[in-house]
């Protein structure tokens, strides 16, 4: 398996965390590296994970971050909690959902599919985080960014108290109206088609997007990124991450792009 950010801490706590961590943007990331902090263990791709046969191994505590996308949970968590198993037993789950407003019944998909799998999800959590919803929404401003980035920490260690409590339970406390998660699965299953994606003179085929692309929906092809598939997660990573702003899904993705500060690409 791969282990992105290998627990360089010595933890005093018996069970450790396996972290599973989803990102276009790095929200979800720096979250998931928050809680790693205070839980111990290791922050591991869910991409990654889905590229194999989903099995794990942990040491009592998985947990699972990921952004909400159209009010549900990305595609590859989808496939990912499908498949999931694990090596050793049946571990206590949590899931933490970072949302730019609220993430309708995203929790309750992932009970739902964990169910199906005689899984129990045990803690349930959400963290406003800037929303990177672009072809459509705007980049909060920048007072706005560091005020909800700098708010991780308290929120990571608000979860991890709740966690080594056992105060089991759904604490999300974003979730608004219900219906919204039935109403945006026809836009999303419409808005993942990479031919909306545009790619404009300035790619130089550095490669990054294909590299950071879940879906491994971009290849680089007489020097530039091309998609490859028809569909994919649409997590907008190529959009943001691209150092040149060679990537457009429409006007508004012009304005500005978004990548939270924890992704130093040499990590
Ligand atoms: C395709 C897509 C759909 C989104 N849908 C929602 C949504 O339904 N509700 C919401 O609050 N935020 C939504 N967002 C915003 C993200 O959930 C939010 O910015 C998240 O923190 C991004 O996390 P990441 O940087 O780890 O990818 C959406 C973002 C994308 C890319
Ligand atoms: S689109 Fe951007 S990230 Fe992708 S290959 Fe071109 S320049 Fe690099
Ligand atoms: S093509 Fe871009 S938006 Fe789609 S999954 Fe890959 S990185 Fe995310």
């Amino acid at each position: 398996m791969n282990m992105l950010w290998k627990n360089s801490l010595s933890d005093t706590r018996h069970e450790q965390s396996v972290i599973i961590c989803y990102t276009g943007t790095g929200n979800s990331l720096q979250v998931a590296l928050a809680l790693k902090e205070r839980l111990g263990g290791d922050v591991v791709s869910a991409a990654d994970l889905t590229r194999g046969d989903c099995r794990l191994e942990h040491d009592g505590i998985v947990g699972i971050v990921c952004p909400v996308h159209f009010y549900g949970l990305p595609v590859t968590i989808v496939d990912l909690l499908s498949r999931i198993s694990f090596i050793n037993g049946t571990p206590e789950i949590f899931l933490v959902l970072t949302c730019g407003t609220f993430t309708s019944r995203a929790d309750s998909e992932a009970e739902r599919l964990l169910g199906s799998r005689n899984l129990k999800l045990d803690y349930v959590f959400s963290v406003k985080m800037p929303e990177n919803y672009t072809p459509l929404f705007r980049v909060p401003p920048q007072d706005k960014i560091d005020e909800l980035l700098s708010g991780v920490d308290g929120k990571a260690e608000e979860i991890a108290s709740i966690i080594r409590k056992r105060s089991r339970g759904n604490h999300n406390s974003n979730k608004g109206p219900g219906f919204m998660t039935g109403i945006a699965r026809g836009y999303f299953i419409r808005g993942r088609k990479t031919s909306k994606f545009r790619l404009n003179s300035k790619c130089t085929g550095c490669g990054l997007c294909a590299r950071i692309c879940p879906a491994d929906a971009i290849e680089i092809k007489d020097g530039r990124a091309a998609w490859v598939k028809d569909r994919c997660d649409l997590c907008l990573a190529c959009l943001h991450r691209c150092p040149f702003w060679a990537i457009e899904r429409g006007r508004l993705t012009r304005r500005k792009r978004y990548v939270n500060p924890v992704l130093d690409e040499s990590r």
